[in-house]
């Protein structure tokens, strides 16, 4: 492999990769997917950052055994570090290192349409093969937003459904923020949004529909929104299983999103329910470190080998 030297000088031809995990509910395994995946693959020997953009509770280091950073997130909105690389914190990983979220929840939960467009700015020309951005819960224009900057997207869900149908409420703002950014789709606008109040199992018009009727209505709109919306192909994990039925439901997410939204998902594989998460936790130790032999190993390995050949 190229280093990401040689590459940056040709223009237009970076490796560099931006994965951020998402979902829609708060304690669904975001950190641990986050915090394992960038264990992952700064041991096949990438530079890798991760960054918790969980505004209102980071939690990303203690996933990392680290204790609560020195320097955050806040430190950089406040001016308190000027320069966005001081915020890089080293781990016990030697490829690894991460930027810390705030600890305060006031003011960075709302980050100002300013400081978020620059902060993504910085994020991106972060000198690293992989950036891992673990988001927040809920579908706050936030956490839209970044999710929807990354080169690949992930979805950690619990077989539970609250955390499916959380899923799809992520996914429908994902959707509805993508379609609106497309040019030329102000004229159908009044279209777009009675979709978007529809309910998912309402059985009113599914995006999947509206799709159909704008191509009907307006081809070139039409053409514009398949070809955008071919490159939204989110990844699926199906976190804390413990049977067959548990992974099917990733299969059924998968044809339902389909269906519905006239979108592929990719579903890259599940983690097994393991007591040597919240053991890890509680040691403040890294999982794929501290337990070796958990089965959590295989499942991390073939995530990640998937997702680095899609
Ligand atoms: N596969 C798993 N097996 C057992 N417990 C898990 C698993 N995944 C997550 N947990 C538990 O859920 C907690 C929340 O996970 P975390 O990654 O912090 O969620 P999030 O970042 O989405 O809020 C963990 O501390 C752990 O106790
Ligand atoms: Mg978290």
């Amino acid at each position: 492999m190229m280093n990401s030297e040689a590459h940056a000088e040709l223009p237009g031809v970076s490796t560099k990769k931006v994965w951020a995990i998402g979902g829609g509910k708060g304690g669904v395994g975001k950190s641990l997917v986050s915090a394992n995946v960038a264990i992952c693959l700064a041991l096949m020997g990438n530079k890798v950052i991760a960054v918790d953009l969980d505004l209102g509770g980071a939690n990303l280091h203690t996933c990392l055994g680290l204790p609560i950073p020195q320097v955050t997130l806040s430190d950089y909105v406040s001016k308190r570090i000027t320069n966005f690389e001081d915020l890089l914190v080293p781990t016990p990983i030697s490829n690894l290192k991460i930027i810390s979220g705030a600890q305060d929840e006031l003011g960075m939960a709302n980050l100002k349409h300013m400081h978020k467009n620059q902060i993504i700015r910085k994020l991106h020309e972060l000198d690293a093969d992989y950036i891992l951005f673990d988001l927040g819960a809920g579908t706050a224009f936030n956490t839209i937003d970044f999710f929807i900057t990354a080169d690949k997207g992930i979805l950690v869900v619990l077989p539970e459904p609250t955390s499916i149908e959380n899923t799809y409420r992520f996914i429908k703002s994902v959707f509805f923020r993508r379609l609106k950014m497309i040019e030329g789709v102000s004229e159908i606008e009044h279209l777009i949004n009675d979709t978007m109040n529809a309910k998912v199992t309402a059985g009113q018009i599914s995006p999947a529909d509206l799709m159909k009727k704008i191509t009907e209505l307006h081809p070139e709109v039409g053409y514009r929104i398949r070809q955008e919306m071919g490159h939204f192909r989110p990844n699926l994990i199906i976190n804390q299983v413990r049977s067959q039925a548990d992974i099917d439901i990733g299969y059924s997410i998968q044809s339902i999103c389909r269906k519905y939204f006239g979108i592929e998902m990719t579903f890259p594989g599940y983690l097994d329910y393991d007591q040597s998460v919240w053991q890890s936790v509680r040691k403040r130790k890294p999982l794929l470190i501290e337990y070796p032999n958990s089965k959590l190993v295989n499942n991390f390995d073939r995530i990640v080998n998937r997702l680095i050949e899609s």
